[in-house]
């Protein structure tokens, strides 16, 4: 027989027919005449009951040893189910105990556990409802991301993980290297990079940015989706020092092409969360988030709202009472002002632009007035920036200029502005958070339960 899962199976008729079930067991319930016990194998947030009637001492002997996390196969008649609560069930003649997991000392007992409790054990924490749920959301979307942008003709780019240079030029890199540094310590000698694995310093990046602008620079519209690295001390429930990260760069778009199509982006990924992931949004809905579904449903009934930075600064002094950091312009915004701006000013995602220079890259595109760039920051409620993004500077001498106001070091950019020096384009991208992406669409609280082995200072386990 083949074998189906129970995604597969419970979207059967119960017209009686055989069926053998592989999975775990999630609970086991007896009464005075039948065992219950329900299985899930992660294809779906719901389990299936199966009915032993009656057992036999045999059978009994077998069910006794399928506690709570235990692998099982089941066979059985699928059959309309007579109680409340689920269509079918297995009506049930066979059971094989592939792996028993005694409650002794099995973590994972029926009650519920906390969030924290279950960090502790990440890798038994896919076998709850929740983490399931968000595993299952999360493919969703990584898949939703390639079938929009391949959609609209972008091409993936696979930018690489090891680089040189800083994108972000804000420092916060995890240096790679194969030098032996206990003996470079005893030695007490200076670091000889010459001798290191590259020849050169090397870092994991920060972001896919500028590798993926060079082919943006000539495949027009590109993509990269990948794991990205930031060292920053961020002890936060929106930071962690490993992320996966969505970047767009299309040549020839405007900050406001980039804003459109981060927009529809987010939307497609909205809408198909609803669409495509009902079951598990509506325990989260129930369980993490009261409200979530009908506040994603509201999100793709309006356009979102816009506000330049110089904007957004002044009603955040107007109402400075609020918050515990002080408002003032030139603050790179906190996520408490992000909220208060989403949250009681706009009613949702809103997009703020022009921000000053100096608390931007050096490769956005300058404004006019000499103290802004063509940025754009998307902030949502709850959490604050879910996307980063820009027009780049395109003017050769602007970007030169930049880069030595900035210090940073000109040669490591060169092939960067290569790109301006030869057939240079207006261009635009932005920067989507994977992980922000996921608590925005599950309303979970923390973004180390929307990754299955979360990466933050002093913490690496798994
Ligand atoms: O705003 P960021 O730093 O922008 C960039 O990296 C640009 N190179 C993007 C671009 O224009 N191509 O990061 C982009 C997004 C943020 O809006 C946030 O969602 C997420 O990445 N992010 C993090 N997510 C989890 N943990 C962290 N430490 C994050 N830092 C940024
Ligand atoms: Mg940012």
């Amino acid at each position: 027989m083949k074998l189906m899962t129970v995604k597969e199976i419970t979207a059967l008729e119960p017209d009686g027919r055989e069926v053998v079930v592989k999975g775990w067991v999630r609970t086991r319930r007896e009464t005075k005449t039948a065992v219950f016990l329900e299985v899930n194998d992660g294809s779906r947030l719901g389990n299936l009951q199966c009915v032993f009637d009656a057992p036999g001492p045999e059978l009994a002997s077998e069910l006794s040893k399928a506690g709570t996390g235990a692998s099982v196969a089941v066979e059985g008649r699928l059959v309309p189910s007579p109680a409340a609560g689920q269509r079918l069930e297995v009506k049930a003649h066979a059971l094989r105990v592939i792996g028993e997991a005694p409650a002794e000392s099995y973590p994972l007992q029926k009650k519920a556990h906390s969030l924290e409790f279950l960090r502790e054990i990440a890798h038994l924490r896919p076998r709850t409802n929740t983490f399931g749920a968000v595993a299952r959301v999360r493919n969703r979307m990584a898949y939703a991301i390639h079938e929009f942008f391949q959609a609209r003709g972008f091409v993936y780019v696979h930018t690489p993980l090891i680089t040189a240079s800083d994108c972000e030029g804000a420092g916060a890199m995890f240096q790679v290297t194969t030098l032996d540094l206990d003996r470079l310590a005893q030695s007490g000698q200076a670091v000889d990079y010459t001798k290191d694995f590259f020849g050169k310093p090397a870092y994991l990046t920060v972001s896919g940015q500028l590798n993926v602008e060079t082919y943006c620079e000539a495949l027009s519209r590109v993509y990269t989706f990948g794991p990205t690295f930031r060292a920053e001390n961020s002890n936060t429930t929106r930071h962690l020092s490993e992320f996966w990260m969505i970047e767009p760069e299309v040549a020839f778009a405007e900050l406001s092409d980039n804003m459109e199509l981060a927009e529809e982006f987010l939307k497609h990924l909205v809408r198909t969360a609803l669409a495509d992931c009902a079951e598990d949004l509506a325990f989260f809905d129930q369980r993490i988030q009261p409200g979530l579904v009908d506040s994603l449903k509201a999100v793709l009934e309006r356009p979102f709202a816009h506000m330049t930075y110089t904007e957004a600064v002044a009603l955040l002094e107007k109402n400075a009472e609020h918050f515990e950091v002080k408002p003032y312009w030139g603050l790179d915004l906190m996520s408490e002002h992000e909220k208060f701006l989403c949250e009681k000013i706009a009613g949702g995602p809103l997009f703020l632009t022009d921000y000053p220079k100096e608390i931007k890259s050096f490769y956005m595109k300058q404004n006019a007035d000499g103290k802004t760039v063509r940025a754009m920051d998307l902030l949502v409620p709850r959490f604050g920036e879910i996307i980063g993004g820009s027009e780049r500077e395109d003017d050769l001498a602007k970007l030169e200029t930049r880069i030595r106001e900035l210090g940073l070091d000109e040669k490591a950019y060169s092939w960067y502005l290569d790109l301006r020096r030869f057939g240079t384009t207006p261009h635009s991208g932005f920067g989507l958070g994977f992980e922000r992406l996921i608590l925005y669409v599950t309303g979970m609280g923390n973004i180390r339960d929307v990754i299955p082995f979360p990466r933050a200072p002093k913490l690496a386990d798994f």
